[in-house]
């Protein structure tokens, strides 16, 4: 959702998705947070809403939750509780579509995604809400597309297109099958460093996340 300013610019909310749970100690995180400094310095009247997927209070996605996604597909009433549950992921999802760009930062985990992240895209990614069929049958994403900046981290390198790396490839499958396809990226590789070359590395990375932000 944007609005027009004073000027006419328009005002982007942006939300940034942290799916670190190291909190401060975060390299992710700490490049997301210089990259949305940056972007505040550019931006000044832009808001920027945090959701750490750690503390945010995700539903389960249980059994009612399963059913839930799947009943309208074949004709099935929902039930009183898969209703209840079925109106917390649509505030889920309308939190996450009013936002006019988004920033995900996250650690690579065994190849992937920490499972709490995972659980939110779980959330987010509902049939008739953010996805559907076209005429000829084909998924189509029903988000309206928006700037997506992925700031990725993991200790190991990966070539490029490696088919091991599920964290990059991931991210950018399940944001296009929603309907997300303007998605950057900034994935820093060999982050698992003694702490005198720790902090060097954060440095250079976070400089180059600041200078990333200019043309978000
Ligand atoms: C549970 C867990 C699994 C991990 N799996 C991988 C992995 O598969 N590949 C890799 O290169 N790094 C892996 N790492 C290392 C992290 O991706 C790396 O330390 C990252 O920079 C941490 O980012 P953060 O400080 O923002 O949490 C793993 C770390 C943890 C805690």
């Amino acid at each position: 959702m944007t609005q027009d300013g004073a000027g006419g610019s328009r005002l982007m909310q942006v939300l940034h998705v942290i799916g670190s749970p190291k909190g401060e100690a975060s390299a992710s995180t700490r490049m997301a947070e210089a990259f949305l400094d940056q972007y505040c310095l550019e931006n000044p009247h832009d808001s920027v809403t945090t959701l750490d997927v750690w503390s945010a209070d995700l539903p389960e996605y249980d059994g009612e939750l399963a059913a839930a996604k799947l009943a309208p597909l074949i004709g099935e009433p929902l039930t009183p509780t898969q209703i209840a549950a079925w109106d917390r992921v649509l505030a889920i999802v309308e939190t996450f579509a009013s936002h006019s760009k988004i920033v995900i930062s996250t650690p690579m985990w065994n190849f992937a995604l920490p499972y709490r992240l995972k659980h939110y895209i779980d959330l987010l990614v509902q049939p008739g809400v953010t996805f559907g069929l076209d005429d000829a049958f084909e998924h189509i994403g029903l988000l309206d597309d928006r700037p997506v900046q992925l700031i990725l981290t993991r200790s190991s390198a990966f070539t490029d297109e490696s088919p091991d790396d599920f964290q990059l490839s991931y991210l950018t499958h399940i944001l296009g099958f929603i309907g997300l396809h303007d998605v950057k990226s900034l994935v820093f590789e060999g982050t698992t460093l003694p702490d005198d070359q720790r902090e060097e590395f954060l440095t250079r990375a976070c400089e180059q996340c600041r200078l990333a932000a200019a043309g978000f």
